[in-house]
């Protein structure tokens, strides 16, 4: 198998979709494993669609086929053809049985879809990746997710090179075979499309919990790792638990099998999957440890170990009639994991951050080149659009559907969802009608949502009439053209508002209500408040009630006072990150100090502020990060942002002073511990924004504190921290605590991983030569998707400063490797390629550079997942 596909020209359409002309009820697989070559027999129940008459036409990519019968007869040569990835068989009638016999090879497999080798070829296990399209290189199979099938699976494996077989399902039987081999069989009771299949076998150990569901159905969790790691996974145990909890509570969603699997490995594309019974995780989602797992990662683990579990309803027992209804299960996942994150955590933080990353990773997204919208109409290649619109802007209108109906009403709708599609593959509209029907109500505009790309804009104005002590606020929308969408139209937006008094006061409104929600339907509406004593200032579109970009010409002052009296957590943010928005704007014109004063002042005042929560006071003191104050500009500098935004936090830091920066943080030193509750994490993430504040004034003495916690940094979160301080800062003892860092964690690969990252960070020119070193270094590899992303998406992706050089040497470097990369892992290429986003709106020097290295990888020999992003990036 080659993991080079062949670039294919004609894109898949939505429109055309059609439904399968052959279906299974039921495979029979059967896999004899062994790491350079498996065999895989599979008999297949076949159905046929009477009104339908195509011949049989399967999937398969890179099969050897060693025989192939028909009702039991062998197949001539000419009453089949394998050719261009299909397999297309005559004479097959409803209720055939085909049987085909293929050999696959695992340990060839860098592309890490389909059955592949996770590790060394002495110590490594295998596993298999099906999601979106891998099945077809398992097996010949009509390979798309409305084909549900029932699955029973067999594998047999030599006993002390694979003492763990699993697969998907019940376990249905297991034994010794002569020569020391040994089998086991899974049986899935549910039907499922292919995608959901999975199989593991190596040697892995195991922690265990019973648990009994809340319909009373007594199952086992079990979790699986390689020997060494196997100690660090009793945190995602828990947080399984408090998942199938929390579903059982918030959903009346019940776990379905008697055994559920979690496995992690150190090789794979994508977070985790949700393969039905057998979760596959990498394993940056699921270990955890105290000395090698920052606070965040915790957090990341709770969310990804909920996200995989809830897809049990929200994907698996429901599931998605063709990948453009991708969005109907990771949409409404992503939402459901949110919830379940700002229920064990602390909400208001939760929506900052999950604001926060649409910010950073989707409204480019929606803004470039690569902008499609929820619901995609084409794509060349699938894995292609497992993107940030796809998950997090379509987790956001899941939320406006649950706003708009209100928690009671929501669930309702949810339940009649999951009971109207259980077993079927579903689509959006399915969704929707099933949340509208619940309640009455036509939900069929928020359709428009999923079909329309980019991200609106919202101005508003308000006018308050003192006479009659109405206040006018007119809505606005429009939202800018996109590739193949020159035109759009007016989508319905909920904007949660209330109103302030001049002392910081809700004024209640008409009907007595702190806060409430218009929609705008309209390319423009006004709404009227009666009633109002004051002339207010707006909180407007709080809780981020809908993804739009919002424009209000606030005074530095009202949102001052937004900031320091908002009730709704999430906009007191909101306004801290307008106010350094326009503080921003006024250093990079030279327009005045207005706004820089007012943020400076103000979030000096909020410093010793009792009953303020550090962690949500460090998220204030944090103004937008450097893409997203590109995404605002045109001839875009990133060494000039870079540059503008540290001025703009070293202006931040004098108005709070460096007495009290250095007083504050040794406050929180001497709190410091290494528990994992709330109050202990927000005293760490508040001690780092202190310390990389007191950098910008004083450097010496900041850099001597980093250096005195790197020491005695009791958590992984203090270490890190104090690390990337004197990184950044290109501290004196940088080197030495980067070399004690890296001896302390040689033998751990997800603590090596951030050794790389830390340093990919490092801003401005000299990023590319500390790349170009760590890219030799013996530890790093393009094999290893973790270890490229740490480096090489790091610094492409996540520090422009570092990556947009002005000479093109970066666009360059990254356009070599990934010309290496796409050889090996066309997904994980793909993926890395999309660091060019944006490169249109670069200054003009700039701009010529990264369209030539573009250019220049567009014009080779391409897999079709990179050739798509790299053909999309030149058209936009
Ligand atoms: N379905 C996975 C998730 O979101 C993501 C994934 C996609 C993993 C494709 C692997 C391959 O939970
Ligand atoms: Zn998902």
């Amino acid at each position: 198998m080659t993991a080079r596909d062949e670039q294919s020209p004609s894109p898949i359409r939505l429109a055309d979709y059609r439904p399968p002309a052959w279906t299974v009820s039921q495979i029979e697989l059967e896999f004899d494993l062994g790491i350079d070559s498996t065999e895989v027999r599979s008999r297949l129940h076949l159905r046929r669609d009477p009104a339908q008459h195509v011949p049989l036409r399967l999937d398969g990519e890179g099969l050897e086929l060693i025989a192939i019968t028909l009702d039991g007869q062998p197949l001539d040569a000419h009453a089949y053809r394998y050719q261009d990835e299909v397999l297309e068989v005559e004479g097959a009638s409803d209720d055939s049985v085909l049987e085909t016999r293929v050999r696959v090879r695992p340990a060839a497999n860098t592309a890490l879809e389909g059955l592949y080798l996770s590790g060394s070829r002495e110590q490594g296990f295998l596993l298999t990746q099906c999601e979106a399209e891998g099945f077809r290189h398992v097996t010949f199979f009509p390979d798309r997710p409305d084909v549900l099938a029932r699955y029973s699976v067999t594998l047999r494996a030599d006993r002390a090179r694979f003492p763990v077989l699993l697969a998907g399902g019940n376990p249905a039987g297991a034994g010794e075979l002569p020569d020391g081999r040994h089998w086991a069989r899974f049986v899935d009771p549910y039907p499922k499309p292919s995608y959901l299949f999975a199989l593991v076998a190596g040697r892995l150990e195991k922690i265990e919990r019973g648990y009994r569901t809340a319909d009373g159905r007594d199952v086992k969790l079990v979790i699986w790792a390689e020997p060494d790691v196997i100690d660090c996974c009793g945190y995602a145990m828990d947080a399984l638990e408090r998942a199938m909890r929390w579903d059982e509570r918030a959903y009346g969603r019940n776990f379905d099998l008697d055994v559920f699997h979690v496995v992690a490995t150190h090789d794979f594309n994508m977070g985790a999957m949700e393969n039905k019974g057998l979760n596959i995780f990498n394993a940056k989602y699921l270990l955890a440890d105290p000395d090698t797992t920052t606070d965040d990662e915790y957090r990341g683990v709770e969310a990804v170990i909920g996200h995989e579990y809830f897809h049990n309803w929200s994907g698996n027992r429901v599931t998605c009639r063709d990948w453009f209804q991708l969005s109907l299960k990771e949409g409404l996942t992503v939402f459901r994991e949110q919830q379940f994150s700002a229920d064990m955590n602390s909400a208001p933080l939760k929506r900052i951050d999950d604001v926060a990353l649409l910010r950073r990773a989707q409204f480019p997204e929606d803004a470039g080149p690569l902008a499609h919208p929820v619901r995609p109409s084409q794509y060349s290649e699938i894995n292609n659009f497992y993107t940030a619109t796809v998950y997090e802007k379509g987790a956001e209108l899941v939320r406006m559907l649950a706003g708009r109906l209100g928690s009671e009403g929501f669930r309702r709708g949810m339940d009649l969802y999951f009971d109207r599609n259980d077993g079927r593959a579903a689509t959006l509209e399915d969704f929707l009608a099933a949340l509208g029907s619940a309640n009455g109500i036509d939900l069929s505009p928020y359709l428009a949502w999923y079909a329309q790309a980019g991200t609106p804009q919202l101005s508003a104005a308000g006018r308050y009439d003192a006479a009659t002590r109405s206040y006018t606020l007119t809505l606005r929308q429009h939202t800018p053209a996109t590739p193949g969408q020159p035109d759009k139209r007016a989508l319905p937006i909920p904007v949660k508002l209330a109103l302030f008094g001049p002392d910081g006061r809700m004024l209640p409104l008409h009907d007595g209500a702190a806060e409430q929600v218009v929609v705008l339907e309209q390319d423009e509406q006004s709404f009227v408040f009666p009633g109002i004593e004051h002339a207010p200032v707006p909180s407007l579109l709080r809780g981020f009630s809908a993804p739009v970009i919002l424009d209000y010409a606030y005074a530095p002052a009202e949102l001052a006072l937004l900031l320091t009296h908002d009730t709704d957590g999430f906009n007191r943010w909101e306004a801290a990150q307008q106010l350094a928005w326009r503080a921003y704007a006024e250093l990079r014109d030279g327009s005045g100090h207005e706004a820089l004063s007012v943020w400076g002042d103000t979030l000096a005042g909020l410093f010793d502020q009792d009953g303020l929560d550090p962690a949500l006071l460090a998220d204030l003191l944090t103004p937008p990060g450097e893409v997203e104050l590109a995404e605002r500009e045109t001839d875009v500098d990133p060494a000039r942002i870079h540059a503008l935004r540290q001025a703009l936090q070293r202006e931040l830091a004098a108005r709070i002073g460096a007495h009290v920066l250095a007083g504050r943080y040794r406050t929180l030193e001497a709190q410091a511990s290494d528990a994992l509750d709330a109050a202990s994490q927000a005293q760490r993430r508040l001690r780092r924004r202190v310390l990389e504040l007191l950098v910008l004034l004083d450097a010496a003495k900041a850099q001597a504190l980093a250096a005195a916690q790197f020491d005695r940094a009791a958590t992984m979160t203090d270490r890190l921290a104090a690390l990337a301080v004197l990184v950044r800062s290109g501290a004196p003892q940088a080197a030495e605590a980067l070399e004690r860092y890296r001896t302390r964690h040689a033998g751990n690969a997800l603590a090596l991983d951030k050794w790389f990252a830390v340093q990919a960070q490092i801003p401005g020119e000299p990023a590319l030569a500390r790349v170009r070193t760590l890219q030799a270094n013996p530890k790093f590899t393009l094999k290893n998707p973790n270890r490229v992303q740490a480096l090489l998406g790091t610094w492409a992706r996540g520090n422009p400063s570092g990556f947009h050089r002005v000479d093109g040497e970066g666009y360059r470097f990254l356009a070599a490797r990934l010309a290496e990369l796409d050889a090996l892992n066309p997904q994980v290429a793909a993926r890395l390629a999309t660091a060019f986003n944006g490169w249109q709106r670069l200054e003009p020097a700039r701009r010529e550079q990264a369209r030539a290295a573009v250019a220049e990888l567009a014009g080779r020999r391409l897999s079709r997942n990179l050739a798509e992003i790299v053909g999309n990036m030149l058209k936009g």
